[in-house]
C-alpha cells in the first residue's frame, strides 16, 4: 500500500515558494481597484497564472476578459503581471479606458532593455516560451527587431544579418541551467553579444528554483503546487525531473494521486511564484491525513522584496 513506509513521512518544505512580490502586487492592485472604483473592473488576461487566485478575484467582482475588444471604451481595466506590448497600452488609450497596471516592475524593466537595445540599432534575441503572454508584450517593444529563441537549436538556426549588434535577454521565469546553455550558445554563434541572459530571471524565480534544487538531493518524489500555465511553476517540476526525481504539478490537494507516494518516504514540497501560499498547507495536511508526517523546511535565502502599488490606487 502506499502508507507502506517506515516511521513517519518526511515532508521537506522548500522556502523560499509561493506568491512573489510581483504576484502580491498584482493581487492587491485588483482588489484596491475593486475596491476604490464605483464600476466594473475589467482584468486584462489572468491577473497572474493561478486557477485559484482568478476564481478568487472573479467571485469578488472582477471582470476577466481575454482581450480589450470585451472592454467597452473608457472603462476602468487592469493589465496583468505578465505585461502587455504597447499597440495593447495605444488601444487602451485611444479608447479612453481607464489603465490601471498590474505589470511586474522586473517584466517592466525587461521591456525598457528591449526598447534600449532595439533603439540602438541591435537585433534584440529574447530567451523565452513562444505563446507565453509575457514574451508577446515583451515581443511587442519592437516587432521588427527581436526574435524568440527557446533552444539551443533555435540558436542555431537564427540567421542575423549585422553579427556586430545583436543583445539578449530572457523572460523571467525561466529555468536557470536550461538559460545558460541557450545563452553560451548565442555567445558563440555571436562573440560581440551584448546584455547578460541571467540577470533578466528575476530573484523569485532565481529563489524557487535553487531551494527545490537542494532538496531534490533528499526527496523520493517532488509535488510543486500550481496551475498548468505557470511557467515558472513548470520550471520548478522540469528541474526535479532533471534531477531525477519524479516531479508533479498540482493545482491542489484535490489533484493528488495517492500511486505518487507508493513508498515515497521523503516528499519534497513547494509552489510557484503563483500560488497561493495557504494551498501548501492543505497539501500537508491531506498528507498527514494519510499517516504521520514529520514536516520540515528548508529555507535558502529570506526574500525581503517588496513593491509599492501604482499611483493611481490610493494606498492606505
Ligand atoms: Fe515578477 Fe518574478 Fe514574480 S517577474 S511577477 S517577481 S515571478
Amino acid at each position: 500500500s502506499w502508507l507502506a513506509v517506515a516511521g513517519p513521512r518526511t515532508v521537506l518544505l522548500a522556502s523560499p515558494r509561493s506568491f512573489c512580490a510581483g504576484v502580491e502586487r498584482a493581487i492587491e492592485i485588483v482588489l484596491q481597484t475593486l475596491q476604490q472604483r464605483d464600476t466594473t473592473v475589467y482584468v486584462r488576461k489572468e491577473i497572474v497564472h493561478n486557477k485559484h487566485v482568478v476564481n478568487d478575484l472573479a467571485r469578488r467582482g472582477a471582470r476577466f476578459v481575454d482581450e480589450l475588444d470585451e472592454v467597452p471604451d473608457g472603462a476602468t481595466v487592469v493589465f496583468s503581471a505578465h505585461g502587455v506590448s504597447p499597440a495593447v497600452r495605444a488601444e487602451a488609450r485611444d479608447r479612453g479606458m481607464e489603465v490601471i497596471d498590474g505589470t511586474c516592475p522586473l517584466v517592466t524593466k525587461v521591456h525598457s532593455e528591449a526598447r534600449r537595445f532595439a533603439g540602438r540599432g541591435d537585433t534584440v534575441v529574447l530567451i523565452g516560451h513562444a505563446g507565453h503572454e509575457e514574451v508577446e508584450g515583451t515581443m511587442g517593444e519592437a516587432p521588427d527587431a527581436m526574435v524568440l529563441v527557446e533552444t539551443v537549436d533555435d540558436v542555431l538556426k537564427l540567421e542575423i544579418e549585422d553579427v556586430s549588434r545583436v543583445s539578449v535577454l530572457t523572460q523571467t521565469t525561466l529555468a536557470m541551467d536550461e538559460t545558460a546553455e541557450v545563452a553560451d550558445a548565442l555567445r558563440q554563434r555571436f562573440p560581440a553579444l551584448r546584455g547578460s541572459a541571467a540577470e533578466d530571471i528575476c530573484y523569485a524565480t532565481t529563489n524557487r528554483q535553487e531551494s527545490l534544487r537542494r532538496l531534490t538531493v533528499d526527496a523520493d518524489v517532488v509535488l510543486v503546487v500550481g496551475s498548468v500555465n505557470s511557467s515558472n511553476s513548470q520550471r520548478l517540476v522540469d528541474l526535479a525531473d532533471r534531477q531525477g526525481v519524479p516531479a508533479h504539478l498540482i493545482d491542489d490537494v484535490a489533484d493528488l494521486r495517492p500511486e505518487w507516494l507508493a513508498g515515497a518516504e521523503t516528499v519534497g514540497l513547494t509552489a510557484g511564484a503563483s500560488a497561493p501560499p495557504e494551498l501548501v498547507f492543505e497539501v500537508i495536511a491531506a498528507l498527514g491525513g494519510l499517516g504521520p508526517v514529520e514536516v520540515r523546511e528548508r529555507r535558502t535565502v529570506d526574500e525581503t522584496v517588496h513593491f509599492g502599488l501604482p499611483s493611481a490606487l490610493r494606498t492606505r
